[in-house]
């Protein structure tokens, strides 16, 4: 080929991000770890262990768990076949797999109540907006088999209001109610029904289709114009039967005895199935629309569904891009990534010197940066002060033979000179 034409050949296709995905970078990664830091040591506090299940399984443990008719698996689930041809979907949520892995692992085995945590990236693919991605990632927890005591409950909520308070997270709100068992929920749904189909008409278009398909996700509207018919609509916690009124008002006295603030939301169903008695939520500050930062619920008979013994469950799922956002607005978040020390560094026998500093700065804790080629001292001045960095250290042909190092402080623009050991002992102190 020419030289000519190689030039008007025309220069490779870029890539993006696929839609709804996003690349995390620093210095916003150290937030996420700083969070998921706090969720382990917070948990084991809890006594809770982590799981890491796979980000793919069958797609039908996602279907009979969450449901066929629910958003999630009728229209979000990212499904292909395998070359075996068995239907695969990447993982829209946790609870199934930890269930599934319960299961597998015979852990009603184990002593009861088996706690376990889980982070991680889920898949959903919905219309992505600010705090709604097609790749998100919760925090969550479950808790599987032994009784279904309210104080369990309540003890997982408080947990995750735990987690929220160490994170200095703001405007938390927490949402309860309760959606009844087996019992009594076919009855109230009828109820619903049939309350719906007398205002049909005044509703739109979604809310009539699930009349028919779920007509408990019509107190989930938003739809302004159906605001105050959903307002004179029968309240579930008036048509729970004994059971779950007894364990729905034990679940609130659980949570004032552990002085946990919520309200009561006679509209928290959830879209999710496998859902029954205890459902909660909590939104936050500074998320716009998609404010809801954790969603969680009991789920007992959902082991059974998938095939195991029967047993208790309840857990919740965190949104950690929305918790991040939220910590990012009201200013938690850690500004840029400093270093403590840049070394700044001049000739050969320095460079020997730095690269040996380096090496002890770091084995003390210190973050370096340590230049690869030589820089004239102003210019690399000028670079720490761009990475943010403390202190620059600076070490020329002089600094070596004397044995006396120059440290200067960047944000006074003082400068001392020390020993090896000074220095180091120096920087412990500050
Ligand atoms: P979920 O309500 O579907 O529950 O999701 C929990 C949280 O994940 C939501 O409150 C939200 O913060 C976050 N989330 C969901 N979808 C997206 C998205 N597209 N983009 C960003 N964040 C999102 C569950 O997943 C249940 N498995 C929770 C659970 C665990 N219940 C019992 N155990």
């Amino acid at each position: 080929m020419s030289e000519g034409a190689a030039k008007n050949e025309e220069k490779p296709s870029k890539f993006q991000a696929i839609r709804g995905t996003r690349d995390l970078l620093p210095p916003e990664t150290a937030l996420w770890n700083r969070v998921e830091q706090t969720a382990h040591e917070i948990f084991a506090t809890f006594g809770f262990g982590e799981i890491r299940i796979p980000i793919f399984e069958q797609t039908d443990l996602f279907a009979r768990s969450i449901g066929l008719d629910t958003d999630v698996v009728s229209k979000e689930m990212y499904t292909f076949e395998d070359r075996d041809e068995t239907s695969v979907s990447l993982r829209p949520e946790a609870t199934a797999s930890v269930c599934r892995a319960y299961i597998e692992h015979g852990m009603q085995q184990l002593p009861q109540p088996v706690k376990l945590y889980y982070m991680g990236p889920m898949f959903r693919r919905e219309r992505p907006q600010k705090g709604r991605y097609r790749q998100f990632y919760q925090i969550g927890a479950e808790v599987l088999g032994g009784s279904d005591a309210p104080a369990i409950d309540a003890e997982v909520i408080e947990m995750v209001m735990t987690f929220f308070d160490r994170l200095e997270l703001q405007g938390v709100q927490l949402d309860i109610n309760s959606i009844g068992c087996r019992e009594c929920r076919p009855k109230y749904v009828e109820l619903l029904r049939a309350e719906l189909l007398r205002v049909k008409d005044k509703l739109g278009p979604d809310s009539q289709r699930r009349i028919e398909t779920n007509p408990l996700r019509v107190l989930d509207s938003k739809l302004e114009s159906e605001q105050g018919i959903i307002a004179t609509l029968p309240h579930i916690a008036d048509h729970l039967c004994e059971a779950c009124a007894t364990h729905y008002s034990a679940v609130k006295h659980q949570l004032e005895m552990r002085g946990i603030l919520f309200r009561e939301n006679w509209r928290l169903v959830r879209g999710l199935d496998y859902y029954m008695r205890t459902t909660f939520e909590i939104t936050a500050q500074g998320l716009g629309s998609q404010n809801a930062v954790c969603g969680g619920g009991r789920y007992d008979g959902l082991v059974e569904l998938l095939g195991g013994p029967p047993t208790k469950g309840i857990g919740f799922a965190i949104g950690e891009d929305r918790l991040i956002l939220s910590l990012q607005e009201s200013g938690k978040a850690p500004a840029q990534q400093g270093r403590d020390v840049y070394i700044a560094w001049m000739g050969e026998r320095a460079h020997a010197t730095a690269i040996r500093a380096a090496k002890d700065l770091r084995k003390a804790g210190f973050s370096v940066e340590l230049p690869a080629v030589e820089q004239k001292f102003g210019k690399a001045l000028g670079q720490a002060d761009k990475l943010g960095a403390k202190h620059a250290l600076i070490l020329g042909d002089n600094e070596v033979s004397e044995g006396l190092w120059t440290l200067k402080t960047l944000a006074d623009g003082s400068q001392q000179k020390l020993t090896e050991p000074q220095l180091l002992d120096f920087l412990r102190k500050l």
